[in-house]
C-alpha cells in the first residue's frame, strides 16, 4: 500500500546509482518516479527487471513500485530530483560533464513551469566546484530551487545494502533549508554521528578524496606484494598483520591485479587533472595510476615464464567482471590482459558467469565458453575473484592467478601475481 507520508522524488539517470537511490527510497515508503534517456532499459525497470546484475537490487525491485519512465515532465510531480546520470572520462582522464549539464539545463527548463519550491541533489560523482559553477546556475532564476550534493559511496554487488546501511551520509548543503530537506529522505538510515554537513565543494571532495585514497590502499598493497614475490613472502599474512593496526584497517589489501570499475580509475583521474588544473601536479595519484595500468601486465611475464611464446596457444581467463557480484565490465582488469594476450598471437577462451554479454560487444573475437573448456587451455589466468572458482578442480592445468583463489595453488603449475 502507498505510504502517503513519504515524499515525492524523481531520480535521473537509472544506472546502478539512479536504481540504487530509487529502490532504496521507495523501501523507504517515498513514491519514486525514475527517468533515462534509454528507452529499454526504462521498459525493464517498469516492468520489474533490472538491467544490470546486481542480486539484492534485482530482488527489491520485484517488491517496490517504481514509476520509470523517458519522459522528463515527470519530474514535476515530484519535490526532490537526484541527478545520478554518468560522469565519464575525456581522453586525458578530466571528467566529462556533458551529461550533468544536459540533465541540470532540463530539469530548469521544467521547472520553470512548477512555480513551487524544488530541491536539486546531484548524486553523480563531479569533481569539486562542478555543483556550484556548473549546476547551480542553470536555476539562477529560480529562487525557489534549491541545490544540495549527496554523494553515493555504494560499492557495486552491494549496492542496495549500502545504500540502506551507509558508512555514512554526507550532505553538501548551500543553505541550511535544503539539507533539512534532504536529511529528511533519509529518515532513521543513519545515526547523527555518520551524518556530515558541509558546503557544496567540500562535499564532492569527500568523494573524491575517499575513492582516491581506497585506490592508493590497493596500489600500495600492490606494490609491496611486487616485493613479496620476489622475496617469497605472502603479502596476503603481512596485509593481515598491517590490518590489525585500527590506523590501517584491514579492508582494501587484497593484492593482485588492481582495481577497475567505473568509479576507482576514473575518480583519481578526474581528481589529479582537476589538481593539475589549479597548477599542482598531484604525485601520488600519478603512481597509484600508473601501478595500476601495469599491474595486470604482470599476469603475461609470469605466463611467459613457463610458455615463453604464446603465438597460437590457447589462453583461457577465468572472470571478466571487473569485481564479483556484478557484470560490469568498465575498466575491468580482464581487459588489458585480452588485450595484451590477442597482441602476443594468443588465442582466447573465457568464461564469467554474468558478464559474457557485455564483454562479447567489446571483445567478439575471443571464444566465450563453460569452465571446463578454459581449464583444458594451454594455461588459465584468474581475473575476478567469483566465489565460484574456489569450487573448480585446477589439477590438471597451468594457472596464473591474479586474484588468490585458494583453490587454484592445487594446480599443476602455479603463479599468483603477488605472492
Ligand atoms: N557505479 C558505481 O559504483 C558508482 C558508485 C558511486 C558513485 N558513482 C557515480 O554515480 C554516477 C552514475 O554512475 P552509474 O554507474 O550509475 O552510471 P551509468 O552510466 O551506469 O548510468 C547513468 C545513467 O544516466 C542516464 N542518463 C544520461 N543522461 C541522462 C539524462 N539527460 N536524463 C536521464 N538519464 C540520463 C544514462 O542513460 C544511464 O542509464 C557517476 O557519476 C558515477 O561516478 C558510481
Amino acid at each position: 500500500m502507498e505510504n502517503l507520508t513519504g515524499k515525492a522524488i524523481s531520480v535521473i539517470g537509472l544506472g546502478v546509482v539512479g536504481l540504487t537511490t530509487a529502490v532504496g527510497f521507495a523501501l523507504k515508503g517515498h513514491r519514486v518516479t525514475g527517468i533515462d534517456i534509454v528507452p529499454e532499459k526504462v521498459m525493464k525497470i517498469a516492468n520489474g527487471v533490472n538491467p544490470t546484475y546486481e542480486k539484492e537490487l534485482t530482488e527489491a525491485l520485484r517488491r517496490v513500485k517504481i514509476n520509470a519512465t523517458t519522459d522528463f515532465h515527470h519530474v514535476l510531480g515530484s519535490d526532490i530530483s537526484f541527478l545520478c546520470v554518468g560522469t565519464p572520462d575525456n581522453a586525458d582522464g578530466s571528467i566529462d560533464l556533458r551529461y550533468v549539464k544536459g540533465a541540470a539545463e532540463q530539469l530548469a527548463q521544467l521547472l520553470m513551469e512548477k512555480g513551487t519550491s524544488h530541491l536539486v541533489v546531484v548524486r553523480s560523482t563531479v569533481v569539486p566546484g562542478t555543483t556550484e559553477k556548473i549546476v547551480a546556475p542553470c536555476f539562477k532564476d529560480l529562487p525557489e530551487v534549491g541545490v544540495c550534493v549527496n554523494p553515493e559511496f555504494l560499492q557495486e554487488g552491494t549496492a542496495l545494502e549500502d545504500f540502506l546501511t551507509p558508512s555514512r551520509i554526507v550532505i553538501g548543503e548551500d543553505g541550511r533549508r535544503w539539507g533539512d530537506m534532504l536529511l529528511d529522505l533519509y529518515n532513521g538510515t543513519a545515526d547523527s554521528s555518520s551524518v556530515l554537513r558541509t558546503d557544496l565543494r567540500t562535499a564532492e571532495m569527500i568523494k573524491y578524496a575517499s575513492n582516491a585514497f581506497l585506490a592508493t590502499k590497493v596500489s600500495f598493497i600492490n606494490e609491496i606484494g611486487n616485493i613479496c614475490k620476489e622475496l617469497g613472502i605472502d603479502v596476503y599474512e603481512v596485509a593481515r598483520g598491517m590490518g590489525h593496526d585500527n590506523r590501517i584497517g584491514k579492508d582494501f589489501l587484497k593484492a593482485g591485479i588492481g582495481f577497475g570499475g567505473f568509479c576507482l580509475p576514473k575518480d583519481t583521474a578526474a581528481l589529479m587533472m582537476k589538481g593539475k588544473e589549479t597548477g599542482y601536479t598531484p604525485k601520488i595519484l600519478q603512481e597509484v595510476l600508473q601501478l595500476n595500468r601495469e599491474q595486470p601486465l604482470r599476469m603475461l611475464e609470469l605466463l611467459k615464464i613457463h610458455i615463453p611464446s604464446l603465438s597460437n596457444k590457447v589462453i583461457g581467463i577465468l572472470g571478466l567482471a571487473f569485481k564479483p557480484g556484478t557484470d560490469d565490465i568498465r575498466e575491468s582488469r580482464a581487459i588489458p590482459v585480452v588485450e595484451a594476450l590477442l597482441k602476443e598471437g594468443a588465442r582466447v577462451r573465457a568464461f564469467d558467469s554474468q558478464a559474457m554479454p557485455n564483454f562479447q560487444k567489446l571483445f567478439p573475437q575471443i571464444e566465450y565458453c563453460g569452465v571446463d573448456e578454459v581449464l583444458a587451455s594451454d594455461a588459465t589466468l584468474i581475473v575476478t575473484a567469483w566465489d565460484e572458482f574456489n569450487r573448480l578442480d585446477y589439477s590438471n592445468s597451468i594457472v596464473i592467478d591474479g586474484r588468490r583463489i585458494d583453490a587454484a595453488k592445487r594446480a599443476q603449475i602455479y603463479e599468483g601475481v603477488c605472492w
